[in-house]
């Protein structure tokens, strides 16, 4: 972060400061009371559970320089209307003035921490850039990020959350992004807007305050972020499959360990890429970091080698992992939707060929009136995939066991993860391949947990 004065800190934010002297810097911004560092900002937040400002003596006692807060405290303090509101504003002074670099957002219904993992990757091969681990994607996440950048920075890759309409537009107003991105649009958060369109029209804010010399980086293969193209100044960049996009896959494979093969295109320049991830909706994530770096001038041959060696830093994303017995146990359960479900579904599939597979599933959330016909329609997906045995969690999972029972799918219904667990440890034999996913909400690492502690029964 770059040093701020608290005048400059009052200034950005409106903010009036008390027991501090103008010219002290701030040098870190926290918002976490047990996460302190020496010089740092307090952001005072009030949450469901617990109120920052309750947390002030603490915090300057660990070494805090001041909080960022909403009322007058006898600690050093910047007394702001709105703690978050300021922190945004903070992030936005910085950004305009003290900032150079190249920033970019993301958005996506799949895949955002991903692409941004894969954008990052690509861009450090060409200066320094700030690009952190997780999410970081909301009205908190995206001004923490902005505000870790300095004047070496030359790239700024932001991750673009929606939670409902105006939030995207938001968020670039105070990042000011030359660069958006969107993956997709899938029926995640369908309960809070309504349709697939609301929810494209949403993800679209990110290209329509984007300058002239920006890029709206678009899926090409989408319809509908396909039509948000129409509303930028920017120089629109399709990726995806079809022979009209600038950035294109073809000769797209998947290995025995669903890592994903393809020829990336870019005029009349193309290269072969084979990906380290697990799964072919990661062809979506790399054409769309792909097209980014292309159109920020960077060679394709760099591109095509920084695709090749990236992981992923953010963990339970088709984490694979073997354990004893020859079991792979495939871990994605940071978060799961209808279209990564049977993103994770396919990919194990294709993984298991010709050994068993297994999926532990839990619930889908926010999918609002859609809920019942999208799990039922998960059961026929996994029958239809050739996942061989099913573990259906919770009461929401009751329509996808039987939807994949009538269609002759081995299911089980269970209520708790600790059930799934314990079957999954009695039946399963030497070589399967066990895939574990639901909502974040679910906990489903615990799963994950316990399946790696047993590790296929081997001591
Ligand atoms: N392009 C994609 N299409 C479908 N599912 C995807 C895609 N990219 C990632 N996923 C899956 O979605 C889940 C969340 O991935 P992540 O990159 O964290 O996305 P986000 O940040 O949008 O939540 C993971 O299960 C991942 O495997
Ligand atoms: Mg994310």
């Amino acid at each position: 972060m770059i040093a701020l004065t608290v005048s400059q800190v009052c200034e950005a934010t409106s903010g009036v400061a008390h027991h501090l002297v103008a010219t002290e810097l701030v040098t870190d911004v926290r918002i976490d009371s047990r996460d302190i560092s020496e010089g740092c900002l307090f952001v005072a937040i009030k949450g469901e559970h617990a109120d920052g400002h309750d947390f002030a003596a603490d915090v300057i006692a660990a070494g805090a320089m001041a909080v960022l807060s909403a009322r007058e405290l006898d600690q050093p303090c910047i007394v702001v209307d709105d703690p978050v509101l300021a922190l945004g504003r903070l992030a936005h002074w910085v950004r305009t003035r003290l900032l150079t670099c190249t920033v970019i957002g993301v958005t996506g219904s799949s895949g955002k921490t991903s692409t941004k993992e894969l954008i990052g990757g690509i861009l450090s091969a060409d200066g320094p850039t700030v690009c952190p681990q997780g999410s970081l994607n909301t009205e908190v996440g995206v001004p923490l990020t902005i505000l870790q950048a300095d004047a070496s920075t030359k790239y700024l890759v932001l991750e673009m959350g929606m939670r409902g309409a105006g939030q995207i537009r938001y968020l670039t107003e105070i990042a000011e992004p030359s660069v958006g991105v969107i993956i997709n649009v899938g029926t995640a958060h369908v309960e809070l807007l309504g349709s697939r369109e609301a929810i494209a029209r949403a993800k679209g804010e990110i290209v329509e305050g984007l300058p002239g010399h920006g890029f709206a980086i678009v899926n090409g293969d989408d319809p509908l972020v396909l039509a948000k193209a129409d509303n930028t100044k920017a120089n629109v960049i399709r990726f995806g499959r079809g022979v009209e996009c600038e950035v294109r896959a073809t000769d797209v494979r998947v290995d025995s360990a669903a890592r994903p093969s393809f020829t990336l295109h870019h005029g009349e320049a193309s290269v072969a890429v084979t990906l380290k991830v697990h799964g072919e909706h990661f062809v979506e994530n790399a054409l769309a970091a792909a097209a980014v770096a292309l159109s920020l001038g960077i060679n394709i041959d760099v591109v095509a080698a920084e695709l090749r060696i990236a992981g992923l830093d953010s963990k339970w994303r088709m984490e694979v992992r073997e354990l004893g017995n020859h079991i792979t146990l495939i871990n994605d359960c940071y978060n799961a939707n209808p279209e990564s479900m049977r993103a994770a579904l396919a990919a194990t599939a294709s993984m298991a060929a010709g050994r068993r597979s297994w999926a532990i599933l839990g619930e889908m959330r926010e999918l609002g009136e859609s809920s019942h016909i999208e799990h039922e329609s998960l059961g026929r997906a996994a029958a239809q995939m050739g996942i061989d045995r099913l573990i259906c969690i919770g009461d929401a999972l009751t329509a996808t066991h039987e939807a994949a029972l009538a269609a002759g799918l081995k299911s089980v219904a269970v209520t708790s993860i600790d059930e799934a667990v314990s079957i999954v440890t009695t039946e399963a034999i030497t070589g399967d391949v066990i895939v574990v996913k639901a909502s974040r909400g679910i906990a489903l690492e615990r799963a994950a947990d316990a399946l790696s502690a047993w590790n296929g029964g081997v001591a």
